[in-house]
């Protein structure tokens, strides 16, 4: 288990799953791209630390952690009470949240409510495959990633998607699928965290680089490059 007592310099093995623009993705050359990957990189440059990144399935990441094959991962990775039995988180570095999609020329549902005995797509491992197991008699379908969640939508078979919202208000605004929206109020309010084996030394390392880097403007320079207007 050397990830866990490894120094706090050196190579940062950091795990995402890169299909969740525009936190993480792959561009039209395959590199990763998004809010997350210019994150981390940032706070590897702060810290001294070179970081290299790891694709792994979304369900894939906390095990990888566990198993110290990974020494951190930012996958637009919510902060849990259920995860934090298994893992460190670094402090928020974005709030987000769940948010309900149907196809666009759809009027009856607007709450969670209307989704009983709905048929709903969701990313498996995700908060909002959770919320969607609490709703009474809904019939889910788990993918591996979100834009196949939303794809599914879309092609009509499924009545909606849970899903966290800035991720599916990018796919509707950037093109990437048609004929969808989001309805209602956001469902949860969640805060994004870097997750890191229990007891990494490298969680003070990654806190003390998010510190500075919301002191000295460089995370507002990569929020607004993302998000800004
Ligand atoms: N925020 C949600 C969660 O933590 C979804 C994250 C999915 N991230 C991804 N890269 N696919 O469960």
């Amino acid at each position: 288990d050397s990830a866990n007592t490894e120094e706090a310099t050196g190579t940062l093995t950091v795990a995402t799953e890169p299909a969740f623009p525009p936190f993480e993705f792959q561009d039209e050359n395959g590199e990763l791209a998004g809010f997350d990957i210019d994150l981390m990189n940032a706070i590897g440059e702060t810290a001294g630390l070179e970081v290299q990144f790891e694709s792994l399935p979304f369900d894939g990441i906390i095990p990888a952690l566990q198993a110290g094959t990974v020494d951190a991962a930012i996958s637009g990775m919510t902060i849990t009470e259920e995860r934090l039995q298994t893992v460190d988180f670094s402090r928020p570095y974005v709030k987000a949240g769940l948010a309900i999609a149907v196809q666009a020329d759809n009027t009856e549902v607007a709450t969670l409510d209307d989704l009983q005995d709905k048929r709903i797509a969701v990313q498996i491992g995700t908060t909002g495959a959770e919320t969607a197991a609490e709703i009474p008699g809904a019939e889910l379908s788990t993918f591996d990633s979100a834009p196949l969640a939303l794809q599914e939508l879309a092609n009509g078979n499924v009545d909606a998607v849970i899903n966290d919202a800035p991720v599916t208000l990018d796919a509707i605004a950037s093109g990437n699928i048609d004929g969808l929206k989001v309805v209602g109020e956001l469902l949860t309010t969640e805060f994004y965290g870097i997750a890191l084996p229990k007891g990494s030394p490298n969680v003070e390392v990654i806190n003390n680089a998010l510190m500075t880097m919301m002191e000295d403007g460089t995370y507002a320079e990569i929020y607004q490059k993302w998000f800004g207007e």
